[in-house]
């Protein structure tokens, strides 16, 4: 079978310290397989294409018909682990400006006022449908812009059809979403309770956002599975996610480096990046351990970030995204005057020019700037190897943490921040 997902590690010396990390993955897979080491009840994502509930997923692709031809917006309201994979995906399988059908708006990741004003304004004028996903029913920032694009609704269509207008995707058994769609009566997905947010992307919180856009789930599903089986061998030679953590712990450990930048050279990506950035940093990011990750866009930052990667501290290591192919492609045409000097660009693409930026880059950071380099290469950006790919990051992040010794699957940090918030916006029992 043609391989999907090509490594190179050629810019740093990491190949020859591979085989140190052979036991330990060994015992750290079994204990992923057994769903044995900590936080092993959240580990329902690892084998979740084994389990998958047909009926809702059939569900799912009635339902998401039905809005997009229907309505002319979705909104799809969550944060975090809730909506990030399913933007990441949408975004990474048609570009930032794709002409659709549908037009897919988040909300409920913010507490801005302009931004949820501008949004609500829009859709004054829309006919729109919402996709509410909150696992716990009560985050604030979800809860209050639910509110108020249900109020919206109601307002405008009225209780009865804002019922076929409503999706919610949450918890099976508790919650007040869970009850509030009980006693309404909207369209209810489950969560599954051993799936926590940041793993959720192939479960109804990324499937039915990505039905709606028009992705086929079926395809994207299949490209998780074959990264299920391709990334289940506990022999580390043989297994490029774990190959990819044991990277990250040398660069953590052995190298000094607390930073990994996570690097794209197409904007439709950087939501990707947003993505990584949770999934690593609030796996990882505890008892005063783990990478910080952070994320450019090429070449855009080159032209401001790019100084510090070059010559700055050398604080960072890179993990480079590069699909061969681009979702579209544009020729450089011939000028008779050439005034701009480009006729040595002409027919040249534009995914050629990136790709020699690409090139030009990683030389210049690797070779002339100490950068350690790794470089993950896919041909194409479709829903088959977006699926592997997000599987191949998931796989990598668990087998990471557990290098370091932690829960990669609880986030008892971020709760602090929201018990002071709560004290000072005056919250019942805070
Ligand atoms: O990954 C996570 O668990 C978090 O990012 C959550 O997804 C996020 O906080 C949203 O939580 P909820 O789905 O309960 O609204």
């Amino acid at each position: 079978m043609k391989e999907m997902l090509f490594i190179n590690y050629r810019h740093s010396d990491f190949k020859d310290h591979l085989n140190d990390y052979a036991k330990k993955v060994k015992e750290i897979d079994t204990i992923i397989k057994n769903k044995s080491g900590r936080g092993n009840d959240y580990l329902g994502w690892f084998d979740y294409t084994d389990h998958l509930n047909k009926e809702e997923i059939e569900q799912i692709k009635k339902d998401a018909k039905y809005v997009r031809d229907n309505f002319e917006v979705l909104v799809v309201c969550g944060i975090g682990g809730s909506y990030l994979g399913a933007r990441a995906a949408i975004e990474a399988l048609g570009g930032l400006n794709k002409k659709d059908k549908l037009e897919i708006i988040f909300l409920g990741n913010t507490f801005s006022p302009t931004y949820t004003y501008q949004i609500l304004d829009y859709l004054k004028d829309k006919k729109f449908a919402i996709n509410v996903v909150s696992k716990s029913g009560t985050t604030t920032e979800t809860a209050i812009a639910f509110r108020l694009l249900r109020n919206l609704l109601i307002e405008k269509i009225g209780k009865e059809n804002a019922k076929k207008a409503i999706y919610a995707t949450t918890d099976k058994e508790k919650g007040i979403l869970k009850e509030l769609c009980d006693k309404e009566g909207y369209q209810r997905y489950i969560l599954p309770d051993d799936i926590g947010g940041r793993y959720s992307v192939f479960t109804p919180v990324g499937l039915f956002p990505l039905a709606c856009a028009g992705y086929n789930i079926h395809v994207f599903l299949l490209g998780c599975k074959r990264g299920y089986y391709d990334f289940d061998d506990d022999e580390l030679l043989e297994n490029k996610a774990y190959q990819y953590a044991c990277f990250r712990d040398y660069m953590y450990k052995n190298k000094g480096k607390s930073v990994e930048l996570f690097v794209q050279y197409e904007p439709h990506l950087c939501q990707l990046n947003e993505w990584l950035k949770q999934l690593f940093a609030e796996s990882e990011g505890k008892e005063h351990k783990g990478l910080f990750p952070a994320s450019v866009n090429f070449s855009t930052d080159l032209h401001s970030l790019g100084q510090f990667i070059q010559e700055g501290s050398p604080i960072l290591f890179e993990t480079i995204f590069k699909a061969n192919t681009s979702l579209h492609d544009v020729t450089i045409p011939h000028d008779e005057e050439d005034f701009d000097q480009l006729n040595y660009l002409e027919n040249k693409t534009l995914n050629y020019v990136n790709e020699m930026a690409f090139e030009g880059t990683l030389k210049a950071h690797a070779e002339q700037g100490n950068v350690p380099c790794m470089v993950i290469y896919l041909e194409k950006v479709d829903e088959y190897s977006l699926g592997y790919l997000m599987y191949f990051f998931m796989k990598a992040c668990a087998m990471s943490a557990y290098l370091l010794d932690i829960n990669p699957f609880n986030q008892p940090g971020v709760e602090i921040y929201k018990k002071n918030m709560f004290h000072l916006l005056g919250k019942k029992g805070y």
